[in-house]
């Protein structure tokens, strides 16, 4: 993955289908520990929004290569007082190797990856969360072996995540299936990119119809129905997405041998009830594990530790 060596992050679609695919199998070997980069290189973390997994499975990548971490949470420097992100970004580029970015607007990522000169990476923006999607592709591969003729349904918010799996799932060739309440369809814009990047090749769908979505999928995704920063509407929003719930009846029109995955965290009896994400199809462990395994080859690749 040398291609990748000083390059941002800022969306699935920063790569190519072929490197996003090499990508996932460098990933998968280093699971195995086929592969163990080294690099004592410094990441940096500025996270605007809460997070668990992102924020220690990027320190452990880190700190398994043989580099080092800091946690620059806004509420302990400068970036909640008001400093501009043009002088923040500049100076942090004068300390670091690498900064992971979670943020509310995509143009605020880009801003970062434009005055810092390191590798930006998307840690999650309203828009994608492009390291989620790393995860939940390897974990397709490593469940079924490969991606193409296979199809992953969403049901849910069109949101940031199921952004992220449209481009992602349409440049490995995977069939995919979005079904949302007609006002929480995934942006317009997303959606023509996925299908350009399928050229027809493989589906890309988007409808309110969850039964018809899931009919004969090979994966089951949701998401919570109200993101960071959407707190104030959770309440309203659950009767309109409860027909959207990943539960045991929807579970029924997938295939036989269908995954069932969540990016976490989840609400259980809201969006995915108990017995589906601890049931025996739920991978949702291995997925949050791969989140660590596919952004180590994702910061190996950026730093040129390979
Ligand atoms: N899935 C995910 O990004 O989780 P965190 O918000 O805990 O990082
Ligand atoms: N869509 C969720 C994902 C959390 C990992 C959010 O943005 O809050």
């Amino acid at each position: 993955m040398k291609a990748l060596k000083g390059r941002d992050f800022l969306s699935v679609a920063s790569l190519d289908s072929s490197e996003l695919q090499e990508l996932l199998d460098l990933a998968i070997e280093m699971k195995a520990g086929k592969v163990k980069p080294r690099c004592e290189k410094v990441l940096g973390l500025v996270f605007y929004k809460a997070s668990t997994r992102t924020r220690v499975s990027f320190s452990t990548a880190m700190y398994q290569m043989g580099g080092q971490v800091i946690d620059l949470n806004p509420s302990v420097s400068q970036v909640s007082r008001g400093e501009p992100l043009s002088d923040t970004a500049r100076v942090l580029d004068r300390y670091l190797d690498v900064l992971a970015v979670r943020t509310f607007a995509q143009k605020d990522i880009e801003a970062f990856a434009h005055y810092a000169k390191i590798p930006t990476i998307n840690a999650l923006t309203d828009r994608e969360h492009p390291c989620q999607a790393l995860a939940d592709l390897m974990t397709v591969k490593e469940s079924f072996g490969q991606t193409k003729d296979l199809t992953l349904t969403y049901v849910g918010d069109g949101n940031n995540v199921a952004h992220s799996l449209l481009i992602g799932c349409a440049m490995v060739g995977m069939n995919v299936r979005v079904a949302t309440p007609a006002e929480y369809q995934p942006d317009a814009d997303i959606v023509e990119q996925a299908k350009a990047i399928a050229g027809g090749r493989s589906e890309v769908l988007v409808s309110n119809d969850p039964a018809a979505a899931a009919k004969g999928a090979h994966a089951l995704y949701t998401d919570v129905w109200a993101s960071m920063g959407q707190e104030e509407e959770a309440r309203t929003r659950i009767p309109l997405f409860q027909p959207y719930q990943l539960n045991e009846e929807l579970l029924k029109f997938a295939d036989g041998d269908a995954i069932v995955l969540h990016c976490l965290p989840a609400h259980r009896g809201e969006e995915i009830t108990d017995g589906v994400i601890e049931g025996s199809q739920s991978r949702v462990w291995d997925q949050a594990e791969n989140r660590m395994h596919a952004q180590k080859a994702l910061l190996a690749s950026v730093l040129g530790a390979l």
